[in-house]
């Protein structure tokens, strides 16, 4: 008898049949590096909007909450963060959806750090305010008075936020001669800031450390000292900023971050004390494609692997 040939007429010779799955689906939130997108495609089918997708790959300007992964569907499982700092995620609403949460901590720190260092020597140094001038074609030239600055050394740096970050750039600030002093949980943070020639915030975007920097954190600080921040814009009442700025209660800020970003507050362009940079901390193509191939290498464990990625927040 001769055996069933599961509709393939016998003198016909089956075709190979692929039993391979489809790929997983995601939905990449911005623009990624052209190699990082490449490595992708290889195992994902990218897809323009969330609905419907298996992950996420997310960046600190995606906003994702309950509503975004109810809009995206039970069926996604990940949402990798293409950033350390993972405020634009709402984790609780991640949990009680069974998504798992990953950032890339770790290939961004030196770069932060660097970026923190550089803003504070901007300041002290004076060269964006000597950039501006030049560009505006003012006449100047040498003499011993002219634009005197401050130098980093035998300063006292405040670290707010001992993490990786933190710690890096209070290795930086003491290659240069200067003091860091690392603030402490069970320590509230009028004495460091009291004692910093240049605070420089470095902890993560919480309930808690919203508005830390306000009006009464500013008042703490000397009138010499400086504010460097590359942590993110909402730490600082940016309006207390420039007030304070204004009144000449501190004597100059450095932001990379903004509390409205892209938006930056009324008032911070127009001082000399005052550099700002486009949120650089990770700016650095080799930084950002580590922070892209660890966003990668979440989406595959999770998605082809079935194994738990290094790096989950929730
Ligand atoms: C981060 O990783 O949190 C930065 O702000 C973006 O690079």
């Amino acid at each position: 008898m001769p055996r069933p040939t599961r509709g393939f007429a016998s003198t016909v010779p089956p075709r190979a049949i692929s039993v391979t799955s489809p790929k997983p689906k995601i939905h990449v939130a911005g623009p990624i590096l052209p190699t990082a997108e490449a490595v992708l495609r290889e195992d994902f089918e990218l897809l323009d909007a969330p609905a419907g997708v298996d992950g996420i790959l997310a960046m600190v300007t995606t906003p994702v909450d309950a509503a975004y992964l109810a809009a995206a569907g039970p069926q996604v499982r990940i949402v990798a963060n293409c950033a350390v700092g993972v405020n634009n995620i709402d984790l609780a609403a991640a949990r009680a959806a069974g998504v798992v949460v990953t950032n890339t901590p770790d290939v961004l720190t030196f770069a932060t750090a660097e970026l923190a260092v550089a803003l504070m020597l901007s300041l002290l140094r004076r060269i964006t305010e000597g950039d501006r001038l030049i560009r505006r074609r003012e006449p100047w030239q040498f003499s011993l008075g002219f634009m005197l600055g401050t130098s980093l050394q035998g300063r006292t740096v405040g670290i707010v936020g001992a993490g990786r970050i933190g710690l890096e750039t209070a290795r930086l600030v003491e290659a240069f001669g200067a003091h860091p002093i690392l603030s402490r949980r069970d320590k509230p943070l009028d004495e460091l800031l009291g004692r910093a020639d240049v605070v420089s915030l470095h902890c993560p975007l919480t309930p808690q450390t919203h508005h830390l920097i306000d009006a009464a954190a500013l008042a703490q600080m000397h009138p010499t000292a400086v504010l460097v921040n590359t942590a993110r814009g909402p730490i600082v009442d940016e309006r207390a900023l420039v007030d304070a700025l204004r009144a000449g209660s501190i004597a100059g800020a450095a932001l990379d971050v903004y509390e409205f970003e892209p938006e930056v507050a009324d008032g911070l362009r127009e001082l000399e004390n005052v550099v700002l940079s486009p949120h650089l901390g990770s700016a650095t193509t080799a930084t950002r494609e580590a922070m892209c191939m660890m966003a990668v290498d979440s989406l595959r464990r999770v998605l082809l692997e079935g194994t738990l990625p290094l790096n989950v927040v929730a």
